[in-house]
């Protein structure tokens, strides 16, 4: 499964409660994220977020990190292991697509171009609601990329939910709050994967 979400939402913090909680209910659970994910992938991370680039140049890295990292997980997916990711191909399509005005399409048309056949079985969108863009003075280039930005992201991911169907998550209640709805409807969505394992 993929959780997305405009930066500062809380992603990271849920990604971690949800994993530990799928975990101790027996399940092999793999954590991952994009960009990185592996060795290349993190590489690829530090050049985009800290270089100025072309929303082209952009997406290419970000698919590139993502052929790299989908190589990674199908493994581990074939072996029977959960995965989940923090970001996949809805953030290139909300940010490079939407909000840096490349074109959903031509994103598509790449991830085509890649090959990268693995489709996530459920994407939960942690929609923060109005709440601000962090404004950390450690914030990387899409962090810092102003409110006007941050505004096409969150209205980028409501768009494309419909599209594409996307479960968007009410992010604006406490971390507990929010925690228990994403359970609840990863349980719908999962069935026995999110249950105990008994015996
Ligand atoms: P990160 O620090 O991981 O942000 P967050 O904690 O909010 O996930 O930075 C990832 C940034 O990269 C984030 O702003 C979204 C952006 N991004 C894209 O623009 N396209 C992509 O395909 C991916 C995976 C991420």
């Amino acid at each position: 499964m993929v959780l997305e979400g405009p930066d500062g939402g809380g992603k990271s913090t849920q990604v971690d409660l949800l994993v530990r909680r799928w975990r101790s209910g027996g399940a092999t659970v793999h954590q991952t994220f994009e960009p990185g994910g592996t060795d290349l992938g993190r590489e690829i991370r530090s050049l985009v977020l800290h270089a100025d680039s072309e929303p082209m140049a952009e997406a290419l890295l970000m698919t590139a990190q993502r052929v790299q990292h989908v190589a990674a997980l199908e493994p581990l997916l074939a072996a029977g292991s959960h995965v989940v990711t923090d970001r996949y191909l809805p953030s290139s399509l909300v940010y490079q697509g939407l909000a840096r005005g490349l074109g959903v399409d031509r994103v598509l048309a790449l991830h085509d171009l890649s090959g990268i056949s693995l489709e996530p079985d459920v994407v939960f969108v942690l929609d923060p609601g109005d709440r601000s863009l962090r404004d950390r003075p450690d914030a990387d280039r899409f962090e810092s990329a102003g409110a006007e930005f941050g505004q096409r992201v969150r209205d980028g991911y409501r768009h494309l939910a419909t599209r594409f169907g996307w479960q968007m998550i009410d992010a604006s209640g406490s971390i507990d709050e929010v925690a228990d709805q994403l359970w609840g409807v990863l349980a719908d969505f999962g069935g026995d994967a999110v249950e105990p394992r008994s015996g």
